[in-house]
């Protein structure tokens, strides 16, 4: 396990300057972008195996080699676990797992939650666990609650649950969910063997550790407080 993680290098100390008028203007006007096809072909696998399973779900976004989502179809063994990360290279590491309530979908995960979205469907659970933290200033719109997808996000629902190591990124999020009316809170991630691959490397490089959790979201977008 590499121990030398670098820490996150900003311009960037507080919270963005621009980040309310940009989450406030994305949360008032519709966001509309084709899936792409290779996406709407993942879309149809997470259909099939939902149809067959008839389970609750899960996401795990941004899921990387997938380990994560492998110990939380274990979390979670009454629910569809879904992994989805756009690198098959990451995906193509995921070590063979025992659990036969999970899958893993090579996409992109803001065409996916659009997807379920216009099917109506809804998460319980939604992990996003270490996102590429995009820390320059200029790229605030590349972080998650940045992009015009995030109310596609708050409107699956479910308990949220993001996790960064870097402090910024988290009270951002945080920030734009409560604006949306999404009320969580910023606490340390507990002291633990690490959810994800990211997270133990960090964890052994001595980074700080951060998550944002928040009950049911659903149906709160668009009350701007
Ligand atoms: C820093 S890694 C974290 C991976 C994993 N969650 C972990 O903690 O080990 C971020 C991951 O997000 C994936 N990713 C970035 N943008 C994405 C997108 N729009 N849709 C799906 N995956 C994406 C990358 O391929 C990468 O695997």
């Amino acid at each position: 396990m590499q121990a030398n993680s670098r820490q996150v290098a900003s311009n960037q100390s507080h919270l963005h300057p621009r980040l309310t008028a940009v989450v406030r203007r994305h949360l008032t006007t519709t966001f509309r972008k084709p899936p792409a096809l290779h996406n709407r072909a993942a879309f149809r696998r997470l259909l099939a195996q939902l149809n067959t399973t008839q389970r609750p779900l899960v996401l795990d976004s941004f899921c990387g080699t997938g380990h994560s989502t492998a110990t939380l179809a274990r979390r979670h063994p009454d629910h569809l676990i879904v992994g989805i990360d756009k690198s098959s290279e990451r995906l193509g590491k995921h070590p063979p797992g025992s659990a036969d309530n999970y899958i893993l979908l090579q996409a992109d995960c803001e065409d996916i939650w659009q997807l379920l979205v216009q099917e109506g469907l809804a998460v319980d659970y939604h992990y996003l666990l270490y996102p590429n933290p995009w820390p320059k200033a200029r790229h605030l719109q590349r972080r998650i609650h940045g992009h015009a997808s995030f109310p596609w996000l708050l409107q699956l629902g479910g308990r949220i649950e993001l996790r960064s190591n870097w402090q910024v990124y988290v009270e951002e999020f945080g920030c734009c969910a409560h604006l949306a009316g999404c009320r969580g809170w910023v606490a340390r991630v507990p002291e633990g063997s690490g959810l994800t691959l990211f997270e133990q490397k960090y964890r052994h490089s001595g980074h700080e550790l951060w998550v944002f959790t928040a009950n049911a979201c659903r149906d709160e977008t668009g009350v701007i407080g």
